[in-house]
């Protein structure tokens, strides 16, 4: 039998990972169901056979390179606990400053906004946690993240969120939004990044774009103004060196007042803009 002490010494077997230590210890608290103070607190606590077992078989995974969000099931955001798959996206912390920035630039009045590959739901969620009278619809391709969206709103008992499948704007009613918000698949099929950690299991569906990264982004640019308010927000996340190109997509569809954000690595990774 092994202690939770002597289980967390088993950080050095996570060689490939960034964070061992912390990995372990979500992966220790998952099997346990406890948390990360209750381990610091009694680190002689011996797991039972069936405990370590689990605990075991999970550390093996996680060698393998499996993202301890899907070991565990959960990802917090925004202080949510989210449930993941295998459908769509572990939700990044960056995507909370896409989160920050909608709130800060945008009234707490009744509002109409569209969450357009929402995965687990992550952004819709977050913004509704915070704007109860804001009415948020919440679109994915996927049927199997529109399963998980709408899971995840549904045990969170948000109900100012609505998720439903469509194809980008393909299926979303002809209405007008105040505020579009995204985190498309923006990175190019090419990008050696893919066969690195996490995103080696994350589906194609939720990161891959053509056209460099673009094409997704480009397309809902092409679109939104259909459905946005005059005036209304378009923001969207992108990867690290697109800011300049997203950009130009935005000023040579029409929009006003567009600019980026930085994340909190201080790199471009937000890009807002006006319909006119
Ligand atoms: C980068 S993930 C973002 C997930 C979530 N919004 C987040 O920030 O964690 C992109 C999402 O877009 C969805 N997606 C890809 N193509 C789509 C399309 N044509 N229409 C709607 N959603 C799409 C994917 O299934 C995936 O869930």
């Amino acid at each position: 039998m092994a202690s939770v002490k002597e289980n967390l010494l088993r950080a050095v077997e996570l060689t490939e990972s960034d964070s061992p230590r912390l990995d372990l210890e979500v992966l220790l608290c998952h099997v346990l169901g406890k948390t990360r103070a209750w381990l610091y607190t009694w680190p002689e606590h011996e797991l039972d056979d069936q405990s370590q077992q689990v605990l075991d078989r999970l550390i093996q995974r996680r060698i393998a390179g499996e993202p301890v969000a899907h070991l565990t099931g959960f990802r917090e955001f925004w202080s949510l606990p989210l449930k993941v798959n295998r459908s769509t996206l572990i939700p990044r912390p960056d995507t909370e400053v896409l989160v920050e920035t909608v709130l800060e630039l945008c009234p707490q009045e009744a509002l109409q906004v569209l969450d357009l590959g929402t995965g687990t739901g992550a952004i819709a969620l977050a913004l509704a946690s915070e704007r109860p009278l804001w009415q948020i619809l919440a679109v994915d391709k996927m049927p199997a993240a529109v399963a998980l969206a709408e899971e995840n709103r549904s045990a969170l008992g948000l109900a100012n969120v609505r998720v439903l499948q469509s194809d980008w704007f393909a299926s979303v009613p002809a209405q007008r939004f105040a505020v579009i918000v995204s985190n498309p698949p923006y990175i190019d099929a090419r990008d050696p990044h893919l066969r690195e950690g996490d995103v080696r299991f994350e589906p194609h569906s939720a990161l891959v774009a053509e056209e460099q990264g673009l094409s997704d982004i480009r397309l809902i640019a092409r679109r939104a103004p259909e459905f946005l308010e005059p005036g209304g927000l378009l923001a969207v996340e992108h990867g690290w060196q697109q800011a300049e190109a997203v950009r130009r997509i935005f000023s040579e569809a029409g929009y006003r007042d567009v600019e980026s954000r930085l994340d909190y690595a201080g790199n471009e990774r937000l890009t807002l803009a006006r319909n006119p």
